[in-house]
């Protein structure tokens, strides 16, 4: 071989065995993991570091009894606070010796028997937001660890993150968990502080924050829902925009507050991930978190995101176009007066094809209407009303 041809092959080969080329990661594309927005549950909204073993093993089996588990929910997320203070001899992470004194592998076999998956948390950083020892520079050898213990997701946070650029960090620690052949749903946790959309499908997200963190009251979630304006455009099968854990069941809004809350995270796609004590749920809240017809909104296999289409400023209309040609619609009252708020948008505002008429079925209340050019419901402060509406001709 000449000297000119030695020249030109380098170049090739590095990015070869780089793997850039072909515009693939190291080991190949995100796993199609996500390919609906993930469910489940994770312990930081209501629990925040007070975690043990029991709270996971007894919350495994509520969601079985209670029907969560048939209804969709399948991911227990351990969150910050399951590490010990130290790594081990070895240098690996190792879980609080006091909490978690049979270790994570015990508790995802227990997971598993029940037709459930488990999920850990580690920070892109040298500590995780709580000051406990995270994954940045030990990124294999934690996702062996992971890997090993038959972990299921990881949601991966962005706390004392040495200020290094955000993709390459996450990208490492998405190539490490790929590299051990486990299938583990990658969850970003950047608070959409770098524009997440642009990149973290890219580098083996499935999911990615796109705001800092939701507190249990209507300001906080209308805030978050705020920021949730022009992101549909990234939202796609097995990569999600998450506005961030629900706080349904927690306490501090109205039922009907956390109705609202949870027809926006369906209709937005976001990952369903409950964040109350599933132990000792009220009926309101069960039959809130197990709508049906709410989560197959969410769920649903076109994969398009909810976005606004009215802004009347204490009202709004939002929509999901539905694979089936259907429209997910919600109506909101986001005011606090106590004269109850005229919503509506028409049948065009919607983008439904011509009909003669159109029906409309509350998803929370089942009941059926018939409408030829508008929708409209009169709604008290705080409020909201979910449809499906679909055409027909008769
Ligand atoms: C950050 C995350 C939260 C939670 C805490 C844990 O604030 O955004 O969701 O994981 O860290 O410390």
């Amino acid at each position: 071989m000449n000297k000119l041809s030695i020249c030109l092959l380098t170049p090739a080969l590095f990015l070869i065995l780089s793997g850039i080329s072909f515009g693939q990661t190291a080991t190949g594309s995100t796993p199609q993991l996500a390919m609906t927005p993930p469910m489940g549950w994770n312990s930081w909204n209501k629990f925040g570091c007070k975690i043990d073993e029991n709270l996971i093993r007894e919350t495994a089996d509520a969601f079985v009894s209670s029907g969560m588990r048939d209804a969709g929910y399948v991911y227990l997320n351990i969150d910050d606070c399951w590490m010990a203070k130290e790594r081990d001899a070895h240098g690996d992470l190792q879980p609080d010796p006091a909490r978690f004194p049979h270790g994570i592998k015990a508790l995802s076999d227990y997971a598993h028997a029940r037709g459930l998956k488990l999920g850990v948390y580690s920070s892109a950083g040298t500590k995780t937001c709580e000051g406990l020892p995270a994954s940045l520079d030990h990124e294999e050898a934690d996702a062996k660890k992971f890997a090993e213990w038959g972990v299921d997701y990881l949601k991966y946070d962005n706390c004392n993150n040495l200020d290094r650029p955000a993709p390459p960090r996450y990208k490492a620690m998405a190539d490490a968990l790929r590299k051990t052949g486990r299938l583990i749903v990658f969850s970003i946790c950047e608070w959409g502080a770098n524009n997440p959309g642009e990149w973290a499908s890219g580098v083996g997200g499935h999911l990615w924050r796109t705001t800092g963190d939701i507190s249990d009251n209507w300001q906080s979630m209308m805030r978050l829902l705020d920021k949730q304006v022009g992101l549909e455009k990234y939202s796609k099968q097995n990569a999600w925009n998450d506005p961030d854990m629900l706080e349904v069941g927690n306490g501090s809004m109205t039922d009907a507050e956390y109705r609202t809350h949870f027809s926006f995270w369906a209709l937005l796609n976001a990952p369903l991930i409950a964040g109350n004590d599933i132990r000792s749920m009220t009926p309101a809240i069960k039959n809130l978190l197990m709508n049906r017809e709410v989560i197959a909104v969410d769920q649903d296999w076109g994969g398009k995101q909810g976005y606004k289409v009215r802004d009347d400023g204490e009202t709004e209309v939002w929509m999901k176009p539905m694979s089936d040609g259907t429209r997910a619609v919600i109506l909101l009252n986001r005011g606090g007066s106590d004269t109850p708020a005229a919503v509506a948008v028409t049948i065009a505002e919607l983008g439904l094809p011509a009909a003669s008429k159109y029906k409309t079925r509350n998803l929370w209340t089942g009941e059926v209407g018939t409408i030829t050019n508008e929708l409209r419901a009169v709604l008290p402060a705080h409020n909201s009303a979910m449809f499906i509406v679909r055409g027909f001709h008769k």
